[in-house]
């Protein structure tokens, strides 16, 4: 089961795998509308979810989470620089969405990208924090985290 203070942002993580899915089988024509209509269709909905959740996700990560990690377990620093970078590029993905050009190649490289980083954080990230956060910094995080979360 997953801690408490990570719970919101696995759930960001259990919408974000199911969006990446759909965008690589838009990409495949896979899901209808085919072809462009059903990118333009995707893309907006890859900008709305970045908007409404990845932004304030990324930052609680960034600004909470990876920090706390790295005063805990410093052999994990690797992890999180790639992190840090995987974030970097997912936004100019994102941003490239904007672009008419290649939008079906963006969306699938988008959609392999979100998932292999949700992934790693689940299933890497995630554990180092259960095993190595002491209570009173994990209750400290679950509270930013939140009030990041929250922010309009
Ligand atoms: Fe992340
Ligand atoms: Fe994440």
């Amino acid at each position: 089961m997953r801690h408490p203070s990570l719970i919101p942002l696995s759930h960001d993580h259990h919408q974000g795998l199911a969006l990446a899915l759909r965008c690589r089988k838009q990409a495949l024509g896979q899901i209808k509308p085919v072809g462009r209509e059903g990118f333009e269709e995707r893309a907006k909905e890859v900008k709305d979810f970045f908007s409404k959740n990845l932004e304030r996700h990324f930052r609680a990560e960034e600004e909470v989470l990876f920090p706390i990690i790295n005063s805990c377990a410093s052999e994990s620093q690797q992890m999180v620089e790639d992190l840090i970078k995987e974030h970097q590029q997912i936004r100019r993905q994102v941003a490239g969405l904007g672009e008419k050009k290649a939008l079906s190649k963006t969306l699938f490289d988008l959609g392999d990208l979100l998932e292999r980083h949700i992934r790693r954080e689940e299933r890497e990230l995630f554990p180092i924090f259960e095993r190595r956060v002491d209570v009173a910094q994990a209750q400290r995080a679950k509270k930013e985290i939140e009030k990041i979360l929250q922010a309009c």
